[in-house]
Parts: C-alpha cells; structure tokens; sequence
C-alpha cells in the first residue's frame, strides 16, 4: 500500500499520491494541487522539489553515493575510461567491446568542424572568456546541420546528432584554447583514443612523450569521469528546460554551458584557484579568509565549499584530491596553492561555521590544481567541466524526450500592483 500524503486546507483535506524510487527516495505528487485546492507551492532554488522521474544518476547527499547507471563512481574513475563512462550514461548499460569499437569509429568520423566554422574562432577577441566561445560555438552548429531542428527525427538521425556533438566538442574546446595563444590549430587524429585526441590537439606541439604520457591520459580521463554527470543540476536541468520546447541538442547545451559558467555552479574551479592564489599572494593567512567566509557582512564565500545536495563529503572531490597528490608527484610538478587548500580543508572541516552548515569540499576544490599541472591555464577550466559533463547533459535531454515529458512552465505568486489605470505622462 503506497503512502497517501494529505494537506489540510480552508478546512478540507486534500490526498496525494507518493512515488518512492528504486534507491527508496520519495516523492509527493502534487500534479493534481491546483485543481483541488487553487493552491500551488513555492520552492526557492527548488530545493525540495523533484522535476522528473531519471534512471540516470542517483546521487545521496547525506551519505556522499553518486552512482552511473547504478555504477558506483569510484569503480567507475578507477577502472572504465570516459568514452566508456560516455556511452554508459547515454545509452544506460556499459559497452560490450563490439559496441564500444563501434562507438568510438564513429565518434572519430565527425570529430572535424565545418572550415567556415573557423572563422568564428577568428572573431574573438584573444582574451575573451572561453565559455562564452563554447557557449556560441555549440550553438552555431544548428546552423551546419540543419537537419538537427527537425522535431520529428528519427531515433537513428537523433543519435547521429548527438555523434557529431560529442566527436566536436574536444575540437572545439582544444581550437578555442590555441587560437587564445595564436598557435596554428592541430587537427583530430583518428588513430587516437577520445581524450588523448583531445589532449593532442590542446598540447600537439609538445614532445609527443608530454602529451600522452599515460599518467596525463589517466588523469584527464578521471576527471571527465567524475565530472560526467550529476542529476538535475542547474545546467542538466538548463538543458532539460531548453529541451522541452522541442528546442535542439545543439541549442540545448549551449544554454547549460551558459548555465554552467555561474561561479556558483560549474565556474567554481576556476574561482578556487584565483581564491587560493589571492590567499597565497596575501600571505597564506587561511584563518584570515576562513573568517571573511563566515562573515555575514562579506561577500566573500570559499569557493568549492558547501553544496546543494552533499551534506557530507562530495566522492568526488575525494578521488580527485588523491589524484592530485598522484599526478603531482608524477609529474613533478609542486603547486603551493595545493598545501594552501589542504590547510583551508582542514580549517574548514574543524570550524562549527562550516561543520554545523555541512560545508565540505566538493568538486571544484582540488581539481582546478590537477588541471593546472596538466598545463590548461585557469580560465580554460570550465570549459574541462562542460567537456565532461556533455554525455550527462546529452543523456538527460535523450531521456526527457524518450519520456515524452511536457514543456517546462513553473508557476508563480504575484506580488506586484494590483489594479492601477493608465494616466497621462503630464499628470504622472
Ligand atoms: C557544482 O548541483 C550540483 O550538482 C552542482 C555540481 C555538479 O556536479 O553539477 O556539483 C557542481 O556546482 C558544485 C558547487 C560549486 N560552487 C561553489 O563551490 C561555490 C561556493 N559554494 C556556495 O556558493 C554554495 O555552497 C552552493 C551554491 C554550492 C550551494 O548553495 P545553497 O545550497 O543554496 O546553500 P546556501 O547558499 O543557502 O548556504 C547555506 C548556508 C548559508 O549560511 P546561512 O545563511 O545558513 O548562515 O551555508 C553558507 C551560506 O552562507 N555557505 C557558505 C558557503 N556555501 C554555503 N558560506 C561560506 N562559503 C561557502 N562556500
């Protein structure tokens, strides 16, 4: 017998169905609220209010779980790789070999951009954010592949398009990057796997021993792993809204890259380090910023700290501060803003501001420090997230309209004016 959750209103009592989830997490559903009681809810941020039912990511805040398709992201980040990770979430079971081979050989028949696109690149100011490219990049490619606007596409031209966007992407992102540094573009080659293709054409100019060294494939694949998805985020649900007018993928991520961009959201990792660096240029005086965190009358937050869903350790942001140590050493490579922020973490997690409001780190804390020593410069950060996070956003915009879910449109309680007449601008 399913729970019957009841709301007593104007002295009446209203009954709601629930749903409970396969990992036990409940739901009213109050689609029927409305009707019966000319009522609706109000939920800042949402915060306690579920926009879908998805079978894609299941994440527990309170116990620090993230699971893949029921994949427990530590196996996943220790054993699979991202192509692998990639299809998983997209088409919700890990690849056989034959599927994966397949998989990848078509991924690397679209991996070039249209030429003309190039002129784009041309139009940016050298120093213009990098997100803001993406953002308008993904976007332009409705324009080269008109047939990705058309609504009723089958489920085999609705899976080419996603091909092209997933296989464009690190083409993309690694063109925005050299022409920033006005280096000639290095062009996709095909006898390579999905990141270190990606990692050849960023830092092709090198030795080729730098650029796929395994510790660098490993550690990039890692993070495009932890960063692949995480449910109805602000960007997924970006994506999710875009979507839902029957908008295309292309447009659709372009506006959860937007979204991501936010320092609050996905432009955190490139905060972190500008934090830690202004913290290191001012001495490295942790308590001192500790305390600007917990007051009320500053603006300044520590940035990837506290977390909307984690209310314990973010599983990621551990996996990548031991990747950290790791790669590092590998690499040789010593960052002071590393011992910076492991002292910031141990402050942090032994102050009641931070322990009494469930403050740990999350995902942006360290991996900024990992990018930087695989040689990406701070701004390009970000632009690593939205890499990564394109399967999740793809896998959630595929299942939306697998379930042929409706237009997003939430409602609202008006606060304005009431009735008011229009009068002449002389007597105003
Ligand atoms: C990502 O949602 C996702 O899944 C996102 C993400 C993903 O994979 O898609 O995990 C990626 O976006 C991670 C988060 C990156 N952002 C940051 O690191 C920015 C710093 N963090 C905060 O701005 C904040 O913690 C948020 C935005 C992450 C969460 O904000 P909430 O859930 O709206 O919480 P809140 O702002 O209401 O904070 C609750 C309390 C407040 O204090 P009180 O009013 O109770 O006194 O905690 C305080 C906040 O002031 N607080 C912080 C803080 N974060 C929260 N105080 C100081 N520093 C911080 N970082």
């Amino acid at each position: 017998m399913s729970n019957i959750a009841e709301i007593k209103l104007n002295g009446k009592t209203h009954e709601f169905p629930t749903i409970v989830g396969t990992e036990n997490e409940g739901a009213i559903d109050i689609s029927k609220l409305r009707d019966l009681t000319g009522y609706i809810t109000i939920d800042f941020g949402y915060k306690n209010t579920g926009s879908t039912k998805s079978a894609i990511t299941f994440l527990d805040g309170e116990e620090g779980i993230l699971k893949y398709r029921g994949y427990a992201i530590e196996e996943l980040a220790e054993k699979s790789n991202f192509l692998e990770v990639s299809y998983l979430l997209i088409y919700g079971n890990l690849p056989t070999e034959t599927e994966l081979t397949a998989f990848q050989n078509e991924i690397s028949r679209h991996t070039l951009i249209h030429e003309d696109m190039k002129k784009f690149f041309d139009g940016y100011p050298s120093k213009s954010h990098p997100m803001g490219q993406l953002s308008a990049l993904i976007c332009s490619l409705s324009a080269f592949y008109p047939e990705s606007l058309e609504v009723n596409q089958s489920p085999e031209e609705k899976n080419l398009t996603l091909i092209k966007l997933l296989a464009k992407m690190p083409t993309i992102v690694s063109w925005i990057y050299k022409k920033s540094l006005g280096h000639p573009l290095i062009y996709p080659k095909n006898q390579y796997d999905y990141v270190t293709n990606f990692m050849n054409m960023t830092f092709g100019q090198r030795t080729e021993e730098v650029v796929i060294d395994p510790v660098v494939i490993k550690a990039m694949n890692t993070l495009l792993i932890l960063h692949a998805d995480h449910e109805q985020n602000c960007s997924a649900s970006t994506v999710r809204m875009v979507g839902s007018s029957d908008c295309n993928l292309f447009a659709s991520v372009s506006a959860g890259i937007s979204a991501l961009w936010g320092p609050l959201h996905g432009g955190a990792n490139q905060a972190v380090i500008e934090m830690l660096e202004l913290i290191k240029a001012d001495g490295g005086d942790t308590e001192k910023w500790i305390n600007k965190a917990k007051d009320k009358n500053d603006p300044f937050r520590m940035m990837g700290f506290g977390h909307r869903v984690y209310k314990n350790f973010d599983p990621r942001a551990k996996i990548i501060k031991k990747a950290c140590d790791d790669v590092l050493e590998k690499l040789g490579v010593n960052d002071p803003v590393l011992d910076i922020a492991k002292k910031l973490e141990a402050a942090a997690l032994s102050d009641p501001y931070f322990v009494e409001r469930k403050l740990y780190p999350n995902v942006d804390f360290y991996s900024g420090i990992i990018y930087r020593a695989l040689g990406f410069p701070t701004n390009m950060f970000t632009v690593l997230f939205a890499l990564g996070r394109l399967p999740g956003w793809i896998a959630q915009w595929k299942e939306m309209h697998e379930n042929k879910e409706p237009i997003g449109r939430p409602r609202q309680v008006y606060t304005g004016h009431t009735d008011r007449n229009y009068t002449d601008i002389k007597k105003r």
